[in-house]
């Protein structure tokens, strides 16, 4: 799984470790990565950490070698993974720089692990979760890069579901509302709001604790979500009923 040394990633190895997962927990973040595998090895759960960019391909394709050299098997891959918009921004603002790191983070990130992760999923006949956002969903100001790598994970895990249902291979996207996480932290505005739209943004319940989204990634991955492919999951509070 990627993303594990934080927030979603974080709840999400802790939750899979504590179901008997043997967690191979890959993060940017070799520091927190650590803490996270201390902690499940510290309840007796096997987890072991592999630091990773998976915006280049080389290296997530480097850390599906080291994880079957770990366990032999991949029964899950979780894309966790993730980042926001540096700077809050209109479209006509955007730098080049910044939509293609969100885009190669969010998207090519998801594209690069699948694509390493095939050949093992097909023979367990396994399941790839991936963590989309609300924010796939509809329009939002402001986080036109966030929103349009989303949109790409949702429309990617369809493809993959289509591609692969009849030999076994599952592929399901989530897509939380606001969520506790460094991630969902409040941002920084551009210049003159239209706070009428930023409004719109505000959630109409209390935000997700981590553990809620990892909840929804363990049933996923679960033999009782066996028919469950090409979904997209939301878990938002009614955020995108509206
Ligand atoms: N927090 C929310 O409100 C929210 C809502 C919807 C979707 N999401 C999605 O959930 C996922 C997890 O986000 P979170 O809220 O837990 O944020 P977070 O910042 O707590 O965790 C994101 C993790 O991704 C890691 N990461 C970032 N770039 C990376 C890279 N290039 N290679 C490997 N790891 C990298 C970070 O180090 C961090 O550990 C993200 O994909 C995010 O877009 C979050």
């Amino acid at each position: 799984m990627t993303g594990a040394a934080s927030g979603i990633g974080r709840a999400t190895a802790l939750r899979l470790a504590a179901e008997g997962a043997r967690v191979f927990a890959c993060d940017v973040a070799r520091e927190a990565l650590d803490a996270v595998v201390r902690e499940i090895t510290a309840q007796s759960r096997e987890a072991q950490a592999h630091v990773l960019d998976v915006s280049q391909r080389a290296s997530c394709f480097a850390a599906v070698d080291a994880c079957l050299a770990r366990f032999g098997q991949l029964d899950v891959l979780a894309n966790i993974a993730g980042i926001g918009m540096p700077r809050w921004e209109r479209v006509a603002a955007v730098r080049e720089e910044e939509w293609r790191r969100v885009l190669a983070v969010n998207l090519d990130g998801v594209l690069f692990m699948t694509q390493a992760a095939i050949p093992a999923l097909l023979r367990t006949r396994g399941v790839i979760v991936n963590m989309a956002s609300a924010a796939a969903l509809k329009g939002q100001v402001y986080t036109s890069a966030y929103c349009v790598s989303k949109a790409g994970v949702v429309s990617l895990t369809k493809c993959i579901a289509l591609e692969y249902a009849k030999q076994g291979l599952r592929c399901v996207a989530i897509c939380p509302g606001g969520v506790k996480t460094p991630l969902g932290s409040a941002p920084a505005l551009p210049a003159d709001p239209d706070m009428s739209q930023f409004a719109k943004l505000l959630p109409l319940m209390p935000l997700a604790e981590p553990e809620e989204i990892a909840a929804a990634v363990a049933y996923v991955a679960s033999a009782e979500a066996r028919y469950m492919n090409g979904a997209v999951l939301s878990i938002d509070g009614a955020q995108t009923a509206g």
